[in-house]
């Protein structure tokens, strides 16, 4: 298959964690085939996954919103974190999404009244990962999918620490046209309303094509390196203590951007990677 150039698109945040950063290409992409105008995140944490929504949004010039509502107070399997998760992601949006991205912060279940049924075109369910709770998230927020809508439901691939999306999953996803990616802990796509175009009509009937596989697994490889190597220089700099912090942090944010352009260039070397893959 030819690759589509949005799936060379420079992610707008990469931060931990990195759970949903595999997906990222493929949120761009899935947005360039329905060209969602109101997007619902359940579950936004630190905005890797709402800010790709908007991101793609923007860069399609798609008029409409993406809007990510969260507690911010972080659950069992999340755990719980501190404010600054909050104000970090809330300035980046800012910065960078000002009137596009929305944080709406509070409980799924207070928001529902916010929304008229039908008019949401994307649904993502990434809360509280119980069997009881993704069930409960998808049944309210069904109402509220517009027809062709796409409904997303992250980590159906885990099976440990009570995660049940995986169970939840296997139950609903036979009774609608849908597919998988099994990177980056699982993110089921499920059509409950009908298929919006033919391409995913495709993706439902047959699975994902191996090429766009291993080349989502090749972006989320470069995603998790540069995310692992920021890691790691943020604990040599708090192990060499404030006085060598300060002079040392803007070399490691130059190298950290250093790092961030060559992911860049590799969306550039698009043609390159095309011809490899028809090998
Ligand atoms: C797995 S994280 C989301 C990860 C995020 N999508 C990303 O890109 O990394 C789950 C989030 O859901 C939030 N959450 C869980 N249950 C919630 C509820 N009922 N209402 C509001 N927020 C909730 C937690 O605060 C947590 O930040």
């Amino acid at each position: 298959m030819n690759l589509d150039p949005i799936l060379f698109l420079q992610p707008a945040r990469v931060v931990d964690p990195d759970s949903w950063v595999g997906h990222i290409a493929f949120a761009h992409y899935l947005v360039k085939l329905i060209r969602p105008r109101l997007i619902v995140e359940l579950g936004a944490h630190s905005g890797n996954s709402a800010s790709a929504f908007a991101h793609a949004q923007t860069y399609l010039d798609i008029e409409g919103q993406t809007h990510a509502i969260d507690s911010w107070e972080g659950d069992s399997q999340a755990t719980f974190y501190g404010g600054h998760i909050y104000e970090d992601f809330l300035e980046f949006s800012r910065l960078n999404f000002n009137g596009r991205l929305i944080l709406k912060k509070g409980y799924f279940q207070d928001k529902l009244a916010d929304y008229d049924d039908e008019s949401i075109n994307l649904v993502h369910i990434d809360g509280c990962h119980s069997y009881d709770n993704v069930k409960a998230d998808y049944e309210s927020w069904l109402p509220k999918l517009a027809p062709n809508g796409v409904m997303l439901f992250h980590d159906t691939t885990v099976t440990q620490n009570a995660f049940g999306v995986h169970r939840y999953w296997s139950e609903i996803a036979p009774e609608f046209p849908h597919f998988e990616l099994p990177d980056s802990h699982g993110l089921g796509v499920l059509m409950p309303k009908g298929v919006a175009n033919a391409q995913l009509q495709e993706f439902a009937d047959n699975g994902l094509p191996s090429e766009l596989l291993y080349f989502l697994s090749m972006r989320r490889t470069e995603l998790m390196n540069y995310i692992a190597t920021n890691r790691q220089a943020e604990i040599i700099l708090k192990k060499l203590g404030p006085d060598l912090e300060r002079p040392l942090s803007g070399q490691i944010d130059k190298a950290s951007d250093r790092l961030f352009d060559m992911i860049k260039a590799h969306g550039e070397n698009k043609n390159w990677i095309q011809k490899l893959l028809k090998l």
